[in-house]
């Protein structure tokens, strides 16, 4: 799909702002109507969870976001049983919650989870859309309303940390990158209420420093880094120190890699 440059989107009131890189809108509502789980990639900060919030909002569903980590297991998902007062009570976890009430189940960083999540996501993502609760004997059948959404970004994966090809293929996927220069000063722009013209040399600096990946960087600058530090210079703070608290210390320790940074910091803003 061709991405449209054209024209920066303008931003719609009362949705959670978001600016398309392409047909990213398109293909997520595609994906509800036919009931197709979606999985979004890309780098830190680009805009997936702002994208899951915005689609949610325009289609009307209610969203239930789960962030994941590495103690994630299938019944943190599913529920489990509580003492309540010398009872036992079942409690539904937030992904039974989202298939008993419709709404989008949006897992973010979904490869961080444990193992045993798959099993509970498999039955969900293929034509069944089940949810089987084994500890209560149900099973759940996903509403036309519901829609799983999941997302993490490749750069933070080992060969442990990967989704299998039998969970990968059972999504439609949308791969996420930093946006063209102009929508991104946008954005960056719309975000933290500094001039489009003083946000340009931030991106061309962001841009510099993101050419960097893989050398020197494990990650490059993302949107919101850029967001963070047009909204210190536009509260007053000096355009140095708002790019070296958030253009590079967040980005690494290393003292000589740091000095590095700064002089390219120089050279591009000076
Ligand atoms: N396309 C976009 N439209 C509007 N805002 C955006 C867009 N892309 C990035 N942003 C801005 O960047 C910030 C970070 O985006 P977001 O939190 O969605 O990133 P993410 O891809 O979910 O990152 P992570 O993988 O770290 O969770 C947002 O709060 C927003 O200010
Ligand atoms: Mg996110």
């Amino acid at each position: 799909m061709k991405p449209l440059l054209h024209s920066v989107p303008q931003p719609a009131i009362d949705l959670p702002y978001y600016v398309p890189a392409g047909h990213e809108c398109e293909l997520f509502e595609l994906a509800w109507h036919k009931r197709l789980p979606l999985l979004l990639k890309g780098p830190t900060g680009c805009g997936k969870t702002r994208f899951v919030a915005h689609m949610a909002s325009k289609l009307g569903l209610p969203l239930h976001t789960v962030s994941c980590h590495d103690d994630l297991t299938a019944a943190d998902l599913t529920g489990r049983y509580l003492l309540k007062g010398g009872d036992t009570v079942w409690a539904d976890g937030p992904l039974t919650r989202a298939v008993r009430e419709g709404g989008i189940c949006y897992l973010d960083e979904i490869v961080e989870a444990r193992k045993d999540v798959t099993v509970v996501l498999h039955p969900l993502t293929d034509d069944r859309r089940i949810l089987p609760l084994d500890r209560t004997g149900e099973e759940l059948q996903a509403p036309d309303t519901f829609m799983l959404v999941v997302s993490y970004n490749p750069g933070y994966q080992t060969l442990l940390k990967s989704l299998k090809p039998s969970t990968r293929q059972r999504f439609v996927a949308i791969e996420f990158d930093f946006l063209p220069i102009d929508h991104e000063i946008a954005v960056v722009a719309a975000e933290s209420g500094l001039s489009s013209d003083r946000v340009r040399p931030l991106l061309l600096l962001a841009r510099r420093l993101r050419a960097l990946k893989g050398q020197d960087l494990e990650e490059g600058v993302s949107t919101r880094l850029l967001v963070y530090c047009a909204s210190l210079i536009a509260a007053g703070v000096s355009s140095e120190e708002a790019v070296t608290a958030t253009m590079i210390e967040p980005l690494t320790d290393d003292l000589d890699v740091k000095k590095a940074l700064i002089e390219v910091a120089r050279a591009t803003l000076s």
